[in-house]
């Protein structure tokens, strides 16, 4: 039916990170950002309209959204609704498998999958960078969400008018030889985070003495791994991305009062890693804002990477996951 459209997207993790806006009502970031999207956790979303106006409504997981993720939602299908000269409302219901809170980039799947459908529905026509740029106001992670593989996003330049900057700062796909990569994630604490990310990045850019060196070596950082992905060096790819992650975690670190996700077991797992590169397997560890850890390696080196995460975290889950597809719609 033309008055519905459902859209399906996975969650992404950053390679390179994105901590840091510059403005944020259009979500700006301070420096690009690259990342694998991921073939575990799919968030699907069906957007219903409405005749007449009103409130939206919101169901997460079957459960009416309240508080600021409805906040949030409702000021996202605004800007479709202004886009579209639309004033009717819609009924949102998303199923999400990520375990929300969790440094697992939920908001990426799920404004991204929303970005799709919306547009959709609404009749916004938009390219796959369109669809980015919009799903990028909802949460800038999600920007890389519409694409599937390996996604870089764009800051954009920092001159012209605010329309050129939104039109400057979205994601595309990024060339990689065959690297087989797997991404082994340790779920080491599933419960909602201290701090939210968006508080987190304002406090790090406004307080933290080691922000602005951390985004200026952000810049080599993308452009080796633009390099280490082209020539399917899985071993630069880890080090550039584990260097990065720690760089952005010490940025927190330094913030005002200090931003710490890193947990006793992060660290455990951490160990476990550099046991494993020890012993020859190329294993490399990213964190996000949580005390999970997502650790790259090769396909063929998943299980055994797996099973000495396993062991250094008994109480944890720990699951192996490969690149996964973009956003699409789902055919009603
Ligand atoms: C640590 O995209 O969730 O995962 O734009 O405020 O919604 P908002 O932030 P969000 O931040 C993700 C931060 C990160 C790093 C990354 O994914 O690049």
């Amino acid at each position: 039916a033309a008055g519905s459209a459902t859209a399906v997207a996975h969650p992404n993790i950053a390679l390179i990170k994105y901590w840091g806006k510059r403005d944020e009502g259009l979500v700006l970031p301070w420096t690009s950002s690259l990342s694998m999207t991921l073939d575990v956790f799919p968030t699907t979303t069906r957007v219903r309209l409405e005749s007449g106006s009103g409130h939206d409504t919101v169901a997460l997981n079957g459960v009416p959204a309240t508080g600021e993720t409805l906040r949030r939602v409702t000021a996202f299908l605004q800007l479709v609704r202004e886009r579209a000269g639309s004033g009717r409302r819609a009924v949102v219901e998303t199923h999400n498998t990520v375990p929300t809170g969790a440094g697992l980039a939920s908001s990426a799947s799920g404004f991204a999958a929303l970005a799709v459908a919306a547009a959709a529905v609404y009749g916004l026509g938009l390219d796959a960078g369109g669809l980015s740029r919009l799903a990028r106001r909802g949460s800038g992670s999600a920007s890389r969400s519409v694409f599937g593989g390996f996604a870089v996003w764009h800051a954009g330049a920092d001159t012209g008018t605010a329309a050129e900057a939104d039109l400057g700062s979205y994601a595309e796909p990024v060339p990689a030889a065959d690297l087989d990569p797997a991404l082994v994630v340790a779920v080491v604490d599933a419960g909602p985070k201290t701090v939210s990310s968006r508080e987190a990045m304002r406090r790090t850019v406004d307080t933290s003495p080691l922000f602005g060196p951390w985004a200026v070596s952000g810049k080599d950082d993308l452009a080796e791994m633009r390099a280490a992905l082209r020539r399917g060096d899985i071993d630069a790819v880890g080090e550039i991305a584990e260097r990065n992650a720690l760089g952005m975690h010490a940025t927190m670190l330094a913030a005002r009062p200090a931003v710490r996700y890193l947990s006793p077991a992060t660290v455990t797992v951490l160990d476990s890693v550099l046991r494993l590169r020890r012993d020859g397997i190329a294993a490399y560890a990213t964190m996000d804002a949580g005390p999970n850890v997502k650790v790259l390696c090769r396909r063929a080196d998943a299980e055994r990477v797996a099973g000495a995460v396993r062991d250094a975290v008994p109480g944890g889950t720990v699951l192996v996951a490969g690149p996964g597809p973009g956003a699409r719609l789902l055919g009603e």
